[in-house]
């Protein structure tokens, strides 16, 4: 098998808690994935769960506490996030963010906003920056008329092409998707979503592509991580995952999409992300099928068949 585009092992993220001396938040807790050349890679899980920190210390937007980041062989973890952000492996990890109408410049015009990476990365001159930025309006759908305008000026649909033009302009290899459509109405998203789509295919992208909506995750995505507590508990084909989920964490989460069944509804507390013990399995106490050992010993990796793999006592 050929090198992963992205391997990412034993990553952890910890937050100083305010107001408790000595405490911390595990964000991101030994977490290890690989993103293929091509490959797009679901991640999902209920909120607060480390999503958007996993994709932020991936994109070097944070400074992972432990572990690597491996991009296209190079170890990208030891640069610190402020010095990677004028390092050539800027330009091959670019980010598309949620909210097109919070990430884009007030102050830019459309062009100017697609424009600003090219000169920043790049070193590009105003005149090849200009034929980039035509070329990736296109390649987006953005009709050249609405370059001159204003995000004010832009509806959320082509608010969110500027946000994908401006990523895809530097000419990426990984797209990290956080949640990109959540912020659109869902005729758009549909469309938006067809559009990523189609770009992934053409320009041989690898997408890590965060979401709540399940539906859409099972139709963009080759692989699937399933996120609970800083902690990844199950990966897999999409296409299986979906049909026969193991960990008793992603079979109340699948069971949530409409028309899957009956719906499996979880009670008892979260734990908290606070200095969690290590010997207890994180989901212990809303696990429907929880055991003793759960509370007691650390669950284990298994590897299914497949390509398969969870982190539960249930599946040994
Ligand atoms: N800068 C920070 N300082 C302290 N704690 C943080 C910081 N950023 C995130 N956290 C905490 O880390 C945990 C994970 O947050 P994160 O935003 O990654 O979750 P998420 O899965 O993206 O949630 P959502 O689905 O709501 O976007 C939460 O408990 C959050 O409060
Ligand atoms: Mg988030």
């Amino acid at each position: 098998m050929s090198e992963p585009l992205l391997k990412v092992e034993r990553l952890h993220k910890r937050f100083p808690v305010a107001g408790k001396r000595g405490a911390l938040l595990h964000a991101v807790d030994d977490v290890s994935l690989s993103i293929g050349v091509g490959e797009s890679l679901g991640l999902v899980g209920e909120s607060g769960c480390g999503k958007s920190t996993l994709v932020r210390l991936l994109a070097r937007l944070l400074d992972p506490t432990e572990g690597r980041i491996v991009f296209e062989g190079e170890d990208l973890a030891s640069t610190p996030a402020l010095r990677f952000a004028r390092t050539a492996a800027r330009a091959r990890i670019q980010m598309v963010f949620q909210d097109p109408t919070d990430s884009l410049n007030p102050r830019y015009t459309a062009h100017d906003t697609i424009a600003e990476p090219l000169a920043l990365l790049m070193g590009q001159r105003a005149s090849a920056a200009d034929r980039r930025v035509h070329e990736v309006a296109d390649q987006v759908g953005l009709p050249s008329e609405l370059l001159s305008r204003y995000p004010h000026q832009l509806s959320g649909g082509q608010k969110a092409r500027v946000g994908i033009a401006r990523a895809l302009a530097v000419q990426p290899r990984l797209l990290i998707l956080d949640e990109p459509t959540a912020a659109l109405d869902v005729s758009v998203q549909a469309v938006v979503l067809q559009l990523l789509d189609r770009l992934r295919r053409e320009l041989s992208l690898s997408y890590l592509f965060v979401s709540h909506d399940l539906n859409v995750v099972r139709l963009l995505t080759d692989r699937v991580a399933v996120m609970y507590l800083g902690k990844l508990v199950e990966t897999g084909p999409s296409e299986a995952l979906f049909r026969a989920p193991r960990h008793p964490y992603t079979q109340a989460l699948v069971s949530s999409i409409p028309g899957q069944g009956s719906r499996i509804r979880l009670s008892g507390e979260v734990t908290s992300p606070i200095d969690p013990s290590p010997q207890v399995c994180r989901f212990h106490g809303r696990c429907p099928e929880g055991e003793d050992r759960c509370m007691r010993q650390t669950p284990p990796v298994v590897l299914l068949p497949g390509e398969r793999m969870v982190v539960c006592h249930l599946a040994t």
